[in-house]
């Protein structure tokens, strides 16, 4: 880390603000250092830095599909990616969350190059997209997968620090974002060098603002090297999301989506019964949110649970108390 502490420092006695588009003054050997580092990092070819996921997917899909290519994306994608697609002109089309079978129905209507969007893990549902089979059916048909990695990124053992490296898969781009498990902000695409000097060269949300400031970009580098050093802490993830799965089996506490994710949401139907159990929960000293119509489908309001390394397992049981007794009041 102390190589990191002091070019942090280095960069902050010389300026804060980046100055200006990467095209014009913006750019300088620390992104372009944090690119190469962060495409070693997540084992791909080539890698562009954005200053937020939300500029890089409405960036990515606004230039790289065209007006006569299609874009096939699972219906519960992030609401960037949705932003992206309006702004590309393709035709488009959503499929049943991680079904494969609507996948290719909806492929049958499909014209010129295909693209087909997912998240590696749902923001919402917290479930996995099933990222092998889709990647087979892109490879034998020429099909071009995108993911999204913005809850998977940081989510690693040791030799893998996202599930695409997981599962040994290489889409056409991934998006890897650094405001959840990284803990900072900024993005960037993992593509090849050719879709990244097109992005370059014609990615509005890439050319025309700000680029983010050196200190951004440190943190970004650090945040990949603190990783590797504390790799133990996903272990120390994977019991506590073992030990509230278990718990909520115990409570039977049915209305819980299956997710081996840090995101465990159950479902609590209408805003306002969710936000009741929300201030129950929050009174008790847990701050969770509650997640509500129009941000999820009618029906489908949720209380949603991100559990980190250092909740204690006493606070989970005690978590699973609470909302065992809430839930048995309604
Ligand atoms: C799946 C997904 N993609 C993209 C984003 C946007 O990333 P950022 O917060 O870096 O703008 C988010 C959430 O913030 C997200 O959940």
């Amino acid at each position: 880390m102390n190589d990191i502490t002091n070019e942090l420092i280095k960069i902050f006695n010389q300026k804060n603000g980046s100055t200006g588009s990467r095209l014009i003054s913006g750019n300088n050997p620390l992104i372009e250092k944090t690119e190469t580092e962060l495409t070693n990092f997540f084992n791909g070819e080539s890698g562009l830095i954005f200053n937020s996921g939300y500029d890089a997917n409405i960036g990515f899909f606004s230039t790289i599909p065209k007006r006569n290519d299609t874009i096939i994306y699972d219906e519960l994608i992030h609401a960037s990616i949705r932003e992206g697609i309006k702004l590309s002109n393709s035709k488009s089309y959503s499929f049943k969350h991680n079904s494969t079978i609507d996948l290719q129905n909806k492929i049958k209507f499909a014209k010129g190059e295909i693209f087909i969007a997912v998240e590696s893990i749902y923001s919402m549902d917290g479930d996995e997209a099933p990222l092998i089979e889709l990647d087979k059916l892109c490879n034998s048909n020429g099909y071009h997968l995108i993911i999204d990695e913005a809850h998977s990124t940081g989510f690693c053992s040791n030799n893998f620090f996202s599930l695409t490296q997981k599962y040994n898969i290489k889409p056409l781009a991934r998006l890897h974002t650094f405001g959840k498990a990284m803990g900072c902000h900024g993005a960037i695409w993992i593509t090849s060098n050719s879709i990244k000097y097109y992005l370059i060269n014609f990615c509005k949300t890439f050319i025309y603002t700000t680029a983010l400031p050196p200190h951004s970009v440190a943190m970004m580098l650090a945040s990949s090297h603190l990783l590797k050093e504390r790799i133990i802490l996903n272990q120390i993830l994977s019991e506590k999301i073992n030990l509230f799965k278990n718990l909520a089996k115990k409570f039977k506490i049915t209305s819980l989506i299956n997710s081996n994710s840090p995101i465990q949401s159950i479902i609590i139907s209408g805003n306002q019964n969710v936000i009741s159990v929300m201030k129950y929960l929050n009174r008790h000293g847990y701050d969770i949110k509650a997640i509500r119509k129009p941000s999820v489908p009618k029906g489908k309001e949720r209380i949603r649970i991100c559990l980190h390394t250092y909740n204690s397992d006493y606070q989970i049981k005690e978590l699973l108390k609470y909302l065992n007794q809430v839930l048995n009041e309604k």
